[in-house]
């Protein structure tokens, strides 16, 4: 007997499917609730609504768990790297030694850009924010692949057109970063692998390559491992919005890149490490922003804390810090912001304003800390939160171009606007 719920709306009693995921969380089916009651749900930014069903990741917000493809985070941050994670999560398995290597190349193969992108870079501004340039410059890239759009193609072409979004994407981070500082542009070098092949194209000088250390690729490296997917975050929704009309991938990752650029979404890494600079130029030990952030009136929050998901501590966030501990560690560095950070999340954590609403330090909280160690700039973190998450839109646009029926995605509305009006000249208004 299949489980159901049951629904009474005045003399009208209906049964709603009720489905479970492989992780037994429970749903009711409401996608025939409308043409058997004429009722449609309203759920405030989409807390209780799941949009899809998925197999790319789990999260249980209750008890902090993240798995890619139910592989625990924690695992994966100490006995992967990003380009075996990406594969992972686009294709649903970890890959064969083969397999990771073909997924290489053809990473190294696409990952410059078209030589006339260069002219499309001259035409920013230097101070034109790098998520902006990042959105477009996808976008613009596209041009150069017209079998994107093509329906047959698209599937077929997937490995290739996914590999150059995957590889691109940190071409044009750099090269942004590169004109925003007047440098010359800097190309990838085809020896190097995905996380110093960009910290090459950011700091290297034409004279002297940047000097490569362990220990600092292996920081990057698990920073976009840890952005690489969260199920259906605020732009991985976008993504999947914007594929559901087929639009071609890299059209769903530009849109993916605007939705991530808000301060209460992957741009809170550089709202976090802004709001760290102020509290340290205000000689406050923290207490008082952290007064400030539980006054409704001061429009202030503890930026990079708070979870839609999370009622409990993000597991990001904890890899990120102690990764933070290790870098400084090793390149013997120190920044007075981690230790305000720290102070910051130990008193919050104490307080019955986070306690009470399960106020937990996110991705965000620590990220930035370990950005500026690497010395790339504020402005870069959100960039650097796309680079990381760019597996996961495509592993969310894949799911959506294989998905035998798959239906455009287009939510109702309930009008709470003027009624019965006509139109009235010009010369009659008030
Ligand atoms: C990411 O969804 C994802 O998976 C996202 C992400 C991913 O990997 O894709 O995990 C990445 O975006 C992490 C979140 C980064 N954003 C921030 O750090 C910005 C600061 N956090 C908040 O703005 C907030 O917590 C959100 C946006 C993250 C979540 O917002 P919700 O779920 O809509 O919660 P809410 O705004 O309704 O807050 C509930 C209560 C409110 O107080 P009351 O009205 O109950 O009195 O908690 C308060 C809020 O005022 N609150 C905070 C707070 N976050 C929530 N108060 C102070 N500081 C905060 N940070």
């Amino acid at each position: 007997m299949s489980e159901s719920a049951k629904l009474t709306i005045g003399s009208q009693e209906i049964e709603l499917p009720v489905i479970r995921g492989s992780e037994d969380e429970p749903a009711i089916d409401i996608s025939k609730l409308r043409a058997s009651t004429g009722f449609i749900t309203l759920d405030d930014g989409y807390g209780n609504t799941g949009s899809c069903k998925s197999d790319i990741t789990f999260i249980d917000g209750e008890k902090g768990i993240l798995r890619y493809r139910g592989i625990p985070i924690e695992e994966l941050a100490e006995k992967s790297r990003f380009v075996e994670v990406a594969w992972l999560l686009i294709h649903g398995k970890l890959p064969t030694s083969e397999e990771l290597r073909g997924f290489s190349d053809l990473l190294t193969q696409n990952q410059n850009l078209h030589e006339d992108m260069k002219h499309h870079f001259e035409a920013f501004p230097a101070m034109a924010h790098p998520m902006a340039i990042l959105s477009s410059m996808i976008n613009a890239s596209s041009c150069f692949y017209p079998g994107l759009n093509d329906k047959e193609l698209r599937v077929d072409r997937f490995p290739i057109h996914s590999a150059r979004l995957l590889s691109q994407v940190r071409t044009i981070a750099a090269f942004s970063y590169r004109k925003s500082r007047g440098l010359p542009i800097l190309y990838p070098k085809p020896e190097l692998k995905y996380s110093e092949n960009f910290l090459h194209m950011m700091f290297s000088e034409p004279y002297r390559d940047y000097q490569m250390s362990d220990v600092v690729v292996r920081a990057l490296d698990l920073i976009f491992l840890l952005h690489a997917d969260h199920e259906q975050n605020c732009s991985t929704s976008t993504v999947r919005m914007v594929a559901s009309s087929q639009a071609n991938m890299f059209a769903s990752a530009a849109a993916g890149v605007c939705a991530l650029w808000g301060p209460l979404h992957g741009g809170a890494n550089q709202a976090v490490v802004e709001m760290l600079e102020a509290i340290h130029a205000d000689s406050d030990d923290g207490s008082r922003f952290i007064r400030d952030a539980k006054d409704k009136t001061k429009g202030k929050r503890l930026m990079g804390f708070g979870h839609r998901v999370y009622r409990n501590y993000d597991p990001r966030a904890r890899i990120i810090k102690k990764a933070c501990d290790d870098l400084f560690d090793a390149l013997e560095h120190s920044d007075p912001l981690l230790d305000i950070a720290k102070t910051l999340e130990k008193a919050a954590l104490e307080d019955d304003y986070f306690i009470e609403r399960k106020l937990y330090p996110n991705v965000d909280f620590y990220s930035g800390i370990i950005l500026r160690a690497l010395g790339i700039p504020t402005e870069m973190f959100p960039v650097i939160f796309a680079i990381g998450r760019m597996p996961g839109w495509i592993a969310n646009f894949k799911e959506i171009l294989e998905e035998p029926h798959s239906r455009i995605y287009r939510p109702r509305q309930i009008y709470t606007g003027q009624v019965n009006q006509s139109y009235v000249p010009v010369d009659e208004r008030s």
